[in-house]
Formats: C-alpha cells, structure tokens, sequence
C-alpha cells in the first residue's frame, strides 16, 4: 500500500455495504490512517508476519481493495487470508484470483502448512469464494461475535499444504 490509497480505503471504511460483514472496524479517519501506516510500516518489517496488501487491476493499476494474509504469531505455520474489495470490482472474479495468489504465496515462500478462511455465515460471497478456492468447510462457531447489529455466527474453511500440492498437479 501506499499514501495515495488513503482516500481509497476511506471509502471502503464508510461504505455500509461493504463493511456488513468485516470484523476490521475503521471507525474514523484517524482508524483508517491508522491502518494505512501500520500495513505500510508491517511491509518494512523483518520477519513480516502481517500482509495487508493493495489489490491492483493489473490494466491500470487502479486500486480496487485490501488483501489480507495473517500470520499466527504463535503458531507461524498457519495463516487467515482475506479481502475485501470495493463494489465496483465485485462479481468479476477478482477475489478468487487474489485467494489463489495468496494460496500461493502462502504455501510457497512463506511455507505455511495450513492457510483458513472464515467468514460470517450470512456472507454468502466470501464462503462461495473460499469453497471455490479449493478450502474445506471445517464448522461453524455459532454466535461468536457481536458484530455491530447482529451476533455473528463465523464459518471456518481451510486448506493444507498437502492438500495444495496435490491440488497443483
Ligand atoms: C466477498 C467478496 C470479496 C467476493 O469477491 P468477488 O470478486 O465478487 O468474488 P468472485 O467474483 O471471485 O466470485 C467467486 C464466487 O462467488 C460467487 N459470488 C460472488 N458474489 C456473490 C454474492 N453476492 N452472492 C453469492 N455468490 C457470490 C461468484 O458467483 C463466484 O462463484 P461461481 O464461480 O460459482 O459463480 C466481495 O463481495 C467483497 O469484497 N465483499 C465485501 C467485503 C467482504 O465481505 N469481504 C469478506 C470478508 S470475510
């Protein structure tokens, strides 16, 4: 990312439509320069462990959203991916791409042995995603956010390194 997505990401923060079922909360503008700098501190970082990246249309290098992949501090051998795209790029295929460039990179020079996804169960968008990208539904934790005006039962899907190689050949 970059300073000159701010105004970008500002958008994203205000849209309703968008944020529906986003637990990242970017209350004001303090929050989102707030985010913006830490995402573009965490790219300086050694031993990175939070990618939050700038989704580019390749054609015009126009931004159209945020990328996410996780890396569990504890753990350091699983990830959560993410995204959340402005509505304007919805519906043409963006997010799978992005999922399998995560995948990817996961898997490959990060080394990961098992990347999830979750999402909230009324979010039918993101499951169809993750399911399309070649994760496995792993059960759904019932009402376990409050999520700003309804309590949000969260979806878990995830795949293994294993499981992706073998998908590869
Ligand atoms: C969820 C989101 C990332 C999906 O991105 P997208 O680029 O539209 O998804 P894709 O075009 O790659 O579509 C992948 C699959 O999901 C389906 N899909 C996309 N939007 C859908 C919707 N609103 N309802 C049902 N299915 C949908 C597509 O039809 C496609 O399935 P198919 O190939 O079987 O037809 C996007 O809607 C978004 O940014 N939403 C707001 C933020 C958000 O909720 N992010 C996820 C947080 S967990």
């Amino acid at each position: 990312m970059t300073g000159g997505d701010l105004l970008k990401i500002r958008r994203i923060a205000r849209d309703p439509g968008v944020m529906r079922y986003v637990l990242i909360w970017l209350e004001n503008d303090e929050d989102v320069a707030g985010f913006l700098n830490h995402a573009i501190s965490e790219a300086q970082a050694e031993g990175r462990m939070q990618y939050h990246l700038a989704i580019r249309i390749r054609q015009t290098g126009a931004f159209a959203g945020i990328a996410l992949l996780d890396i569990d501090p504890v753990l350091r051998t699983t990830a959560e991916v993410g995204c959340i795209l402005l509505p304007e790029y919805w519906k043409a295929g963006y997010a799978s791409e992005i999922l399998e460039s995560l995948l990817a990179y996961g898997f490959g020079p990060l080394a990961l042995h098992r990347i999830f996804g979750k999402c909230d169960a009324l979010n039918s968008a993101s499951a169809r995603v993750l399911e399309k990208g070649g994760l496995t539904y792993e059960g759904t934790h019932r009402e376990d956010v409050w999520l700003r005006d309804h309590w949000r039962s969260t979806k878990y899907y995830a795949i293994l390194a294993g499981e992706y190689r073998a998908g590869r050949r």
